[in-house]
């Protein structure tokens, strides 16, 4: 058995599952990127057979990304197995996950087939997969709950067809460590040819377990890789979330005696670009990456730390990517020192012309900000009216007026594709009054089912605020994330920014559909 415990990220297909959280192709390419800096080994990049647009997305990842593998998820039929070796083609190193369930009530109730035809498709499929592609994962979709001499017999078929990686998922969350952990272990002691692939976990976290659950899997199992997601993103209570297992082992070495090939530096940039692409924003205790997951607030804690770091401290927020509020550019500074300071953060932009238009939103945010901090960037080039220069909707100016005893009015001016328009209306305040202004010219029709504003750098009123607008319309749900030192601003390039995502076809359709 090897030392080394393979990352596997499905923060793009599992993870994007979570209702709200789709994103567009370029989305998932700029995540892609930032994954492949955090040095994950695999990224599932989608579920290629899915829709057109996820297709297109797994294809452009596989264009792009040089160093991680890059994975599509497949039903374990030939057509879903076919377009996603067709997406993966362009990839360096590719990989098919094929899945199909085995637990009784998956089998009766959802797929309506008998365990002799789950077994055969299996078997075809993985043969099928093996054809196409060198490197194929097989998972017995609600494993944990499955019949373990029946799972037995599948992974047994499925491993002696070709498959290379046996993923056991806990589809809903429903194991206790110690269980799992031993499940993992039975299931590679009784199965005879266990030894020819490498074991996996995939745990989701209804129960608050799913990072417990997976590191038993590899310390009672064996498995040797982990899947997860960033800031546990997924469905429900989400997935592992790949920030705490890796630290867990990085930190607890002593324990785990394995190695992660992980760039542990990536880890806040990275959330941070997957909470604002997708609008679902971290919560500040959050392990590792929530905004006081390194705060001492106690004096005693203070003091102990100012004494010595490790009275109270197991890791380094700068291990993990926490950089200290620093100044780093004024308005004085040039393209070249933004360029730069992108470089140093890890930030790489798609083409010249989004380092210019992230370059002139710093331009009028350091005119209007007299301190910029390294989140204020990272929120700048994060921000849809710099990342996605072909939004059709784009805020071009905004007056609002309130007043004690006065009811709140706004005047906004805004493009929609190549016309401008100005709209004004009242409302209960002034972000309602703004986006009230908006809405009477698109009328778009959509139910806004979460509307959230943070602050970008903290302890200052002097801070940017960052909005985030989910919008809901016929079935699709999109966000929209803005962000300005005026939360009123924020929020109109939000609103804007979402209805530009539903006035887009992109579309997607969920893996289990
Ligand atoms: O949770 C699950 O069962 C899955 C499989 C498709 C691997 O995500
Ligand atoms: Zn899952």
């Amino acid at each position: 058995m090897t030392d080394k415990l393979i990352i596997f990220d499905t923060t793009l297909r599992d993870g994007e599952q979570s209702p709200g959280a789709s994103m567009t192709r370029d989305e998932k390419l700029r995540i892609a990127r930032q994954l492949e800096r955090l040095r994950v080994d695999v990224i599932e990049a989608g579920f290629a057979a899915s829709s057109n647009g996820d297709f297109e997305a797994v294809r452009a990842i596989a264009q792009a990304v040089r160093e991680s593998t890059v994975c599509s998820l497949a039903r374990a039929n030939d057509r879903d197995i076919s377009r996603a070796a067709e997406a993966l083609r362009p990839a360096a190193r590719s990989r098919i996950h094929t899945f199909i369930a085995t637990s009784e009530l998956h089998m009766e109730k959802k797929l309506r087939m008998t365990r002799e035809q789950v077994l055969e498709q299996a078997r075809l499929a993985v043969r099928f997969a093996r054809n196409l592609c060198d490197d194929i994962e097989f998972s017995p979709e609600d494993g944990y709950r499955s019949d373990p001499e029946f799972l037995c017999q599948v992974i047994e078929t499925v491993i002696a067809e070709g498959a290379t990686t046996i993923n056991i998922p806990d589809t809903v969350g429903y194991a206790i460590p110690e269980l799992y952990g031993h499940f993992i272990r039975m299931l590679r002691e009784r199965v005879p040819n266990s030894d020819k692939a490498v074991w996996s976990v995939h745990c989701h976290n209804d129960l608050g377990m799913a990072v417990a659950n997976s590191l038993a899997g590899v310390k009672i199992g064996g498995a040797r890789q982990i899947e997860c997601t960033i800031n546990g993103l997924g469905e429900r209570a989400g997935n592992c979330s790949l920030e705490e297992v890796v630290m867990a082992v990085k930190t607890r070495r002593d324990h785990f005696g394995l190695d992660v090939g992980i760039d542990t530096h990536q880890i806040v940039p990275a959330s941070r670009m997957v909470s604002q692409t997708t609008g679902f924003v971290v919560q500040p205790n959050k392990a590792i990456v929530g905004a006081n997951a390194f705060a001492h607030a106690s004096g005693i804690h203070q003091d102990g730390v100012l004494k010595a770091r490790d009275t109270y401290e197991i890791m380094r927020a700068e291990d993990v990517g926490w950089t200290a509020n620093k100044i780093v550019l004024g308005k004085l500074s040039g393209r070249n020192a933004f360029k730069q300071r992108l470089q140093e953060l890890g930030i790489e932009m798609a083409s010249e012309a989004e380092v210019n238009a992230a370059f002139a939103r710093f331009k009028d945010l350091a005119d209007r900000k007299s301190e910029i901090f390294d989140e204020d960037i990272i929120a700048l080039v994060g921000d849809e009216s710099v990342t996605a220069v072909q939004e059709h909707y784009r805020l071009l100016s905004l007056a609002q007026r309130s007043e004690t005893g006065e009811r709140p009015h706004a005047t906004i001016a805004f493009a929609a594709g190549d016309v401008e328009y100005r709209v004004e209306s009242e409302g209960n305040g002034p972000v309602d009054a703004t986006l009230k202004a908006i809405e009477s010219k698109v009328c778009s029709g959509a139910e806004m089912v979460l509307y959230s504003v943070n602050a970008i750098t903290s302890g200052s009123t002097e801070s940017q605020g960052e909005v985030t607008v989910r919008l809901q319309h016929s079935g699709r749900i999109v966000n929209g994330v803005g962000s300005d030192p005026d939360i009123v601003v924020a929020s109109a390039k939000a609103y804007l920014a979402a209805l530009s995502k539903l006035q887009s076809n992109a579309e997607r359709v969920p893996a289990q559909s």
